[in-house]
């Protein structure tokens, strides 16, 4: 019959959760409703996001964050509808985010148990010229007797229970992961106003002649990796290719697509920039989270496994190479020789 192309068995990101929570007999239920209120603010900011040109919400907002960034209007706004989202979660004690100088404490749920890190826009810079753009999070479960303090996030990404990101681009997509457990990857439909499982345990190529680095800074960059970057140009083999360049500037879409198709996204420490671009609290480990439990590897500029390192501030930057795991070690191989 005609209902037989049709699937009534849809895996709904609620669904979804509400299995998991199943499996777990310990749960509470708070980590599902974090999630809830997750979902909401993604699509919400996607919505926004759709609208800007229509409603004013291109351009500046006049004002820089603490890492230097000069803020969009969608930025600010983006940043607003996550704090709410959080805090009307009622899980969340504490939320570090990329547009607030210092973590904001949610005094009114003093029993939450999570602490969130989140960008609420990457790659902001593209948002007036239609180019992708999404949302990074990380998620802890604060230790027994936490005080709700910025030390409660100043830990290694080994310790978060879940990470991801969204990407608004010709569909929204989300990357979730839950520690130890596979790679996931939904899908919004629009017209049911639901994320639907369209990508289920994603595991990365183990290898892809593509790679994704602002060729612009090389300038700066230490001989390992202009030698890296010099052989991505090179055929390995006679008659063999060299590597095709891709870089979009919203490391969500870049990563989004490495996850994919494979290949290797890298942002490294310079002269310039010592301490790298991307912050490690809600970039830098959210993504090696995915990364890992996708089969990539990622790491810092020491070539150290990026999810081990501490930040030593809750904005602290790193420089980080990831991707399918034979690019990366590519990179790993390169900097041991020159030891
Ligand atoms: P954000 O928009 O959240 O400030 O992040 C921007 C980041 C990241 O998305 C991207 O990979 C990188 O900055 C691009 O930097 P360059 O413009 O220096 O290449
Ligand atoms: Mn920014
Ligand atoms: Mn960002
Ligand atoms: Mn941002």
């Amino acid at each position: 019959g005609g209902s037989d192309a049709i699937n009534t068995e849809i895996i709904t990101l609620t669904r979804f959760l509400t299995e998991e929570q199943t499996k777990h007999k310990e749960a509470t239920g708070d980590f599902t409703l974090l999630c809830h209120s997750l979902q909401f603010a993604f699509k919400s900011i996607a919505y926004y996001i759709r609208r800007a040109s229509l409603i004013n919400l291109s351009g500046l907002a006049g004002s820089a964050n603490s890492t230097g960034d000069d803020q969009k209007k969608l930025d600010v706004i983006g940043n607003d509808i996550f704090i709410s989202a959080m805090r009307s979660s009622g899980c969340v004690r504490i939320l570090v985010s990329e547009e607030e100088e210092d973590p904001i404490i949610f005094n009114e749920y003093p029993n939450a148990r999570y602490a969130v890190a989140c960008d609420p826009i990457d790659g902001s810079s593209n948002l007036d010229a239609g180019v992708s753009v999404g949302t990074i999070f990380g998620i802890y479960k604060l230790a027994e007797g936490a005080q709700g303090t910025k030390e409660d996030l100043l830990r290694p990404g080994t310790d978060m229970v879940a990470a991801g990101f969204t990407m608004y681009g010709a569909s929204s997509e989300l990357v979730l992961t839950m520690k130890d457990g596979p790679v996931n990857g939904f899908t919004m439909d629009a017209a049911l106003g639901e994320f639907i499982l369209t990508h289920p345990n994603m595991q990365m190529p183990k290898k892809r002649h593509i790679y994704s680095v602002n060729e612009g800074n090389s300038l700066w960059w230490a001989d390992p990796i202009k030698e890296w970057c010099n052989s991505m140009k090179v055929p390995e083999k006679e008659g063999g290719k060299p590597y095709s360049a891709r870089y979009i500037g919203s490391m969500v879409a870049d990563a989004y697509r490495t996850l994919l198709y494979g290949g290797i996204f890298a942002y490294p420490a310079d002269k310039k920039s010592p301490k790298g671009k991307l912050r490690i609290l809600y970039e830098c480990a959210p993504m090696s989270m995915v990364f890992e439990q996708a089969g990539g590897q990622a790491v810092n500029s020491k070539m150290d496994r990026m999810i081990e390192v501490v930040p030593e501030s809750i904005h602290d930057k790193s420089g980080i190479f990831m991707g399918s795991y034979d690019e990366v070690q590519k990179v790993i191989d390169i900097h041991n020789k020159h030891k």
